[in-house]
């Protein structure tokens, strides 16, 4: 069975779109099955994903109705996508009338879990009811970091958030903090670094992803960092994060 892993941070802006993606693609690089599901209503994860045109299924047409096919190929042939557009939003209001509201995500993901390595969510910026319903469907979370003032405080909310959902989901893992948008010029960055790995330990990742240009431009061309630049620092410390988790799981 495979593992569901989500990517959370309640806080904007902080790489939980560029770490899903580029964690995803990584993964697939490395041969294994991996789906990648688009849960922000912003729909980042689906155009930094190479989806054209208007008319494809998204998750939340899934979740209403498990029977369609809303599974994508990507640039990666070992990557698939199910993408979303704004229309999820309506789905916050939908499930949250809804019978059994935090188990929709992951009924409709169990027939998945069969047939890839990994189901890498991406959570939209809120602890809302989307972010439940991925906590409760998933094996383990991720959580990106930027190292700035009150990193920690934000990092103690998704947790306390987590120990919760330990009543629908009692098996949920922190699989592990990533330091993203790392940038050793600032003195802030080594401050907050020390911080959380003294409190975390071996939960925080040991490779930290850079502030790299590359990146940030990989989303308008519509592809991830292995494909827009392999040789970039970004793609090197995407692929070193996965190996480190890979080894981290066995
Ligand atoms: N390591 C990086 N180096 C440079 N730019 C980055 C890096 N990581 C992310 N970015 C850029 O920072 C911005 C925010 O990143 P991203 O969209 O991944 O954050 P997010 O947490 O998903 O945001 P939101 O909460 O809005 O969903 C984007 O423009 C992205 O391209
Ligand atoms: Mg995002």
């Amino acid at each position: 069975m495979g593992k569901v892993i989500s990517v959370v941070n309640q806080k904007g802006g902080v790489g939980k779109t560029t770490t899903a993606v580029n964690f995803a693609a990584c993964l697939g690089v490395m041969e294994k099955k991996v789906l990648l599901i688009d849960m922000d209503p912003q729909g980042n994860a689906t155009s930094m994903s190479s989806i054209q045109g208007e008319s494809f299924n998204t998750i939340y047409d899934l979740m209403a109705n498990p029977e369609i096919n809303a599974v994508y190929p990507t640039g990666l042939p070992f990557l698939k996508i199910i993408p979303c557009n704004e229309e999820l939003t309506g789905a916050e209001v939908e499930l949250l009338q809804m019978d059994e509201r935090e188990f929709v995500l992951k009924k409709t993901l169990q027939k998945y879990k069969e047939k890839f390595d990994y189901i890498i969510i991406d959570s939209p910026p809120s602890l809302n009811i989307l972010t439940v319903n991925n906590m409760v469907a998933s094996d383990g979370i991720i959580i990106p970091i930027q190292c700035e003032y009150f990193a920690l405080e934000g990092l103690s909310r998704i947790l306390e958030t987590t120990k919760n959902i330990k009543s629908l989901n009692p098996d949920i893992e922190l699989y592990g903090i990533v330091l993203t948008m790392y940038d050793k010029r600032v003195k802030l960055t080594y401050e907050v670094e020390n911080d959380v790995r003294e409190h975390f330990g071996d939960t925080v990742f040991k490779t930290v992803i850079p502030r790299n240009v590359k990146l940030s431009e990989s989303p308008s061309f519509g592809m991830p960092i292995v494909l827009y630049d392999i040789s970039s620092i970004g793609a090197q410390k995407y692929l070193e994060l996965a190996q480190e988790f890979l080894k981290k799981m066995k």
